[in-house]
């Protein structure tokens, strides 16, 4: 069974699925990590995210391997766990330019097919309900409102040691959307079929439990 749940950047979406997968005991797995690693590879190799040539040549060459435990989905770049690197400000700031990249979903997708594919699994991204699982029995778009997203994203740099005001983390995130809803490839859109869920006045229990609580109903 797959469970998909879309969403903008900073949404709640990741919190909420591997709540959601922790519930369940389902397979917990982050797509945006896996675009995010074959980003970092791109800027490690000096290769420009525009560079479309050279980026599938970068990913022909490096490996990806992926380990799906303890709720988490970290992730091995020629053996190497780039986990927290991945989430650095220049990884973000590329990740929308790499995502687009034909080459590059059609590899993640591929991918993503097989490990969700083979078990029980929610399954957070981008285009999860639309591209990737279609059929899914369930999917779910979360979304929220800027001051809500920027203040989580805020808090999460905080985290890393980056501080960063809000003003900017709003400017960042528009930036993103913009990018990630009107690229050519499998933009970022609400699945038809989706339940929509706004998580901007929801605790994380209750983004959780709306999601579990739809599941189980529908499953029994
Ligand atoms: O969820 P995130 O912020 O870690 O995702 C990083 C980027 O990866 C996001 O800006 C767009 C891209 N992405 C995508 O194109 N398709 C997905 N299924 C997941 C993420």
């Amino acid at each position: 069974m797959i469970v998909a749940i879309d969403g903008p950047a900073a949404s709640g979406k990741s919190t909420t699925a591997q709540g959601v997968a922790k519930k369940l005991g389902f397979l917990y797995l982050d797509t945006g990590a896996m675009y995010r690693a074959v980003t970092l590879a791109v800027l490690e190799a000096g290769v420009k995210p525009s560079d479309e040539a050279g980026v599938e040549t970068v990913l022909g060459e490096v490996t990806l391997s992926f380990e799906l435990e303890d709720l988490s989905t970290q992730i091995l770049l020629n053996a190497k766990d780039v986990s927290g690197p991945i989430r650095g400000l220049e990884v973000t700031r590329n990740v929308s330019a790499v995502s687009a990249l034909l080459v590059v979903r059609e590899k993640m997708v591929a991918i993503q097919r097989q490990i969700g594919g083979g078990q029980d699994s929610v399954v957070e991204g981008r285009d999860i309900g639309t591209v990737v699982f279609p059929r899914a029995e369930f999917k779910f778009y979360v979304t929220a409102d800027y001051e809500t997203r920027a203040a989580r994203r805020q808090w999460d740099l905080k985290q890393l040691g980056i501080e960063r005001s809000l003003q900017v983390i709003v400017e960042d995130l528009k930036r993103r959307d913009i990018k990630d809803s009107q690229r050519e490839h499998s933009p970022l859109t609400k699945p038809e079929d989706a339940i929509e869920i706004d998580t901007t006045k929801l605790t994380i229990q209750e983004q959780i439990n709306t999601i579990v609580d739809s599941v189980k109903s529908e499953s029994e």
